[in-house]
């Protein structure tokens, strides 16, 4: 087997450089209509404000006029007004008032293409997006019932943080799981690939023989990673899936900035809205199992894939994945073509 040599690696858990995707950068109800907030994403100073009609915008953050950071400004309209001068950029970020001229010059502020989705609110590093935000496989054409819950920090780098959740082994060294994980590899398209187990619980262990009746076949435990910085787990027994978004981001110090958020399809009715809430209850419930127990490992871990084996076989998968992805330059969101 041909194993990644660190040599070749440019994008992987490297500080100044991310797969090129959807970053999260705020919950959605962290911004209102008619709000403004500022925003280091990936680098770079952000303004996002949503306009009366609902719809979140992003861009730079200091007015080209003489650099006032526009968060301090208003939302006007669908657009932004400077606090300093009280020039107003339309909601394409294009200067359309300037109260001292009769006719605003052109002036065009850089904005980011925004996306909604799963209670977060995401902003493209570039032009133009090349795909649809991040999802969760079985749920990709429900109705979802979210909830956001507050941001965490680690002290390592978002793809180092991913691979825990196909890191086999730790399962059992770390979390005394009953099971030997096997996670077969399917890549999905060019910035999505997912790993899914493959075995059953074993059955000389007292928990995983409790456990067994649950399982006509393997125990289900997926994951699928969306451009190496977000990764939506689904585990549970056969007659209940369990689904959770781990959207995370690189900061300047190399460590993330991460959000968790449990998913279940959206249900009607009375029965269905208790159904809802006590599933992403439960939800809770396992999503905490799965953020334990590896932080220890996070504050001091200096990664360096320097001894890969075959036991690592869907690490090299996703590493190999994500080196074919185009890249953005932190800070300067110029993109790096595979
Ligand atoms: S600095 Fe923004 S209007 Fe002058
Ligand atoms: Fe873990």
């Amino acid at each position: 087997m041909t194993i990644v040599s660190n040599s070749q690696v440019r994008t992987f858990a490297k500080a100044d450089r991310v797969a090129e995707g959807w970053t999260w950068a705020f919950a959605s109800k962290e911004l209102k209509v008619g709000q403004v907030r500022g925003l280091r994403l990936l680098g770079r100073e952000l303004v996002l404000w949503r306009g009366e009609d609902g719809v979140v915008r992003a861009a730079d953050a200091h007015c080209p006029h003489m650099g006032a950071h526009l968060k301090e400004g208003r939302v006007d309209g669908n657009g932004i007004r400077c606090f300093f001068h009280d020039w107003r950029y339309d909601a394409d970020g294009r200067l359309d008032d300037v109260p001292c001229l009769k006719r605003a010059p052109y002036v065009q502020l850089q904005t980011w293409p925004v996306a909604e989705s799963l209670g977060l609110i995401w902003v493209w590093p570039g032009e133009e997006p090349t795909r649809k935000p991040p999802y969760v496989p079985e749920l990709e054409d429900d109705d979802c019932a979210v909830h956001v819950l507050p941001m965490f920090t680690e002290r390592c780098h978002p793809n180092v943080m991913l691979i825990n959740a196909i890191d086999e082994h730790h399962f059992n060294s770390v979390h005394s799981l009953p099971v030997d994980l096997y996670m077969d590899t399917t890549v999905v398209d060019e910035t999505t690939i997912r790993f899914a187990n493959r075995n059953a619980p074993r059955e000389t262990h007292p928990l995983a023989r409790a456990l067994q009746p649950l399982y006509s076949g393997p125990l289900t435990y997926e994951m699928c990673y969306h451009s190496g910085n977000t990764g939506a787990v689904t585990v549970g027994p056969d007659a209940i899936h369990f689904h959770i978004l781990f959207a995370l981001r690189l900061c300047d110090d190399g460590s993330t900035e991460g959000r968790r958020v449990l998913v279940t399809r959206k249900r009607t009715g009375v029965r269905g809205k208790a159904a809802t809430a006590a599933l992403l209850a439960a939800t809770n419930i396992v999503g905490d199992y799965f953020a334990d127990g590896d932080s220890k490992v996070f504050e001091t871990i200096r990664f360096d894939f320097a001894v890969p084996t075959k036991a690592d076989h869907a690490i090299i998968d996703f590493v190999r994945h994500i080196e074919k992805q185009p890249a953005v330059t932190l800070g300067e969101w110029t993109r790096v073509v595979a």
